[in-house]
């Protein structure tokens, strides 16, 4: 399963990085420079996601839903450049609401498309958990 989920608020208008910026993924470190003039996604989460980018790149977070907003393993806390990411809907807060280790930085990566204002390092959590319900 991909793409947006039809039950849940869309979100609102997301604008689209027009320059270059990159992304850390900790704990490994490994950094991905993302250019919009030759934009590569997974097809997973929302296009651009931090979700999106990092399995593009073959870095892998857990997403159970598939990407779509209906789960809280895609997890992540965004340690730098948290204000260039669009703001999360309410589905995402009630999603966010079930992962543990919350922060103030938390987001659910399929959820969070940054705008490219600001680099990015985003931790993904080691202690992710599956609470998808069928
Ligand atoms: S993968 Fe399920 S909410 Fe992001």
């Amino acid at each position: 399963m991909a793409g947006i989920n039809p039950y849940i608020q869309a979100p609102e208008l997301i604008e689209k990085p027009t320059q270059k910026f990159t992304i850390t993924y900790l704990p490994e470190g490994k950094t991905i420079t993302v250019d919009p003039a030759s934009p590569h996604g997974s097809g997973t989460g929302l296009p651009g996601s931090v979700l999106d980018i990092a399995l593009a790149a073959g870095i892998d977070i857990d997403h159970a839903c598939g990407g779509v907003c209906a789960c809280s393993t895609c997890h992540v806390i965004i340690e730098k450049g948290f204000q260039s990411c669009n703001p999360s809907t309410e589905a995402e807060e009630d999603q966010l609401e079930q992962a543990p280790g919350l922060s103030s930085q938390s987001r659910l990566a399929c959820q969070c498309v940054p705008n490219g204002r600001e680099n990015l390092v985003v931790k993904i959590p080691a202690w992710n958990r599956n609470l998808v319900r069928e």
